[in-house]
């Protein structure tokens, strides 16, 4: 019985996953044929606690591509056979035809994977935020990511920007993050930060930068059709080898409270995260929440999360597409900028889409 309830939730969840891949027609056409195939949603049945079907499933796919598989579907990927790659709408019997043929090796990856989706242009959130933070703190701010896979954000001050006809940042970063501003008033200023006095993440599996399976993981992540996401990506790859950060292994719950109580007391924090509580079960959610919140008793914490609305932070109810944090002694979100889940654009408040 159990099966038949977890097999039609999956079916759905492939079913509505349209407008989560609105930038991936390739993954938008095999989103309707995987939610009517039972063999392919039995094989997301193994997947860990908390993890996303239909990311986890494509990740798995496009990693055995990028790693050499020869199958007709590597025809349908652009980010394996270059542009033009063949009309997405012939690519679902092919796809299941591939999921049968590899079904061991999909099994495996799916089974025991993390969808560690690093998405680089998300630090310009942690940036909003810090550059904020300038004008609230005396002092140094210790930076936190919970989710932080393999650390590119905590590399927020060593990037360049564009953002609305602007350029803030490190001149000769290697690479630039840029983002459309849709708003007729100037963008924020994000050049001055405070000093950084740390810099931690936290994940269940810090991705290391320098094993060549899972750099292919976290590309196979990247939508087939995204190229500048995967330059983008190669380049923070390049800096977290150059400058590497640490990234503690664990489960945030556990690790955050210690990791609070070794931060210089009285010294600010900013504790970010970005599409990670959204993959935290749901049941775990309020001890998520509550070990972040414990990192606030020795020194001022600032919380900024990106996450979708279906996973609102200490149960608040929040809008989709909105940048959010609380100062100290508060849990109570303040919206700071509207942006897009991948922050592809950021607007205003009061304006925007
Ligand atoms: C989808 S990725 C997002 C990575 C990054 N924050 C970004 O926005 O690009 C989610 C990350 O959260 C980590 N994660 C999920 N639950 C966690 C938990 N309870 N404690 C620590 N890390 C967790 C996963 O391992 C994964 O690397």
């Amino acid at each position: 019985m159990t099966t038949v309830v977890e097999l039609s939730e999956l079916a759905e969840h492939f079913r509505q996953s349209d407008a989560t891949f609105g930038a991936s027609p390739l993954y938008r056409e095999l989103c309707g044929v995987v939610a009517d195939d039972e063999p392919t949603l039995e094989l997301l049945m193994r997947r860990r606690p908390g993890q996303q079907p239909s990311f986890l499933l494509f990740g798995a796919v496009h990693h055995l591509l990028l790693g050499g598989v020869e199958h007709e579907l590597r025809d349908f990927y652009p980010s394996v056979v270059g542009t033009p790659a063949r009309d997405p709408a012939a690519a679902g019997p092919v796809f299941l035809d591939f999921c049968r043929l590899h079904r061991d090796q999909v099994a495996e990856l799916v089974g025991t994977r993390l969808v560690q989706s690093n998405v680089v242009r998300r630090v310009l959130a942690l940036r909003c935020a810090l550059a904020a933070l300038r004008d609230l703190v005396d002092g140094p701010v210790h930076l936190v990511e919970v989710g932080a896979s393999a650390g590119f954000h905590l590399h927020v001050d060593r990037y360049r920007y564009r953002l609305g006809g602007r350029d803030f940042g490190s001149p000769d970063a290697r690479l630039t993050v840029e983002s459309e501003w849709r708003g007729d008033a100037p963008p924020p200023e994000l050049t001055h930060l405070p000093e950084i006095g740390s810099r931690t993440g936290v994940d269940l599996h810090p991705v290391d930068v320098r094993d060549p399976d899972q750099r292919r993981w976290l590309r196979a992540l990247v939508w087939p059709e995204d190229r500048p996401a995967a330059g983008l990506l190669d380049a923070a790859l390049a800096q977290a080898v150059a400058e590497p950060v640490r990234v503690i292994a664990g489960d945030a719950i556990d690790v955050c409270p210690d990791l609070g109580r070794q931060l210089p007391a009285g010294e600010a924090r900013l504790v970010f995260h970005a599409a990670t509580r959204m993959h935290v079960p749901a049941d775990r959610r309020a001890a998520f929440d509550q070990a972040i919140d414990s990192m606030g008793a020795d020194g001022p914490l600032y919380h900024l999360w990106l996450e979708p609305a279906f996973a609102p932070h200490h149960g608040e109810r929040a809008d989709e597409g909105l940048l959010a944090w609380h100062g100290p002694d508060t849990t109570r979100p303040v919206n700071l900028v509207r942006v897009d889940g991948h922050l592809r654009w950021m607007a205003p408040l009061d304006g925007g889409p």
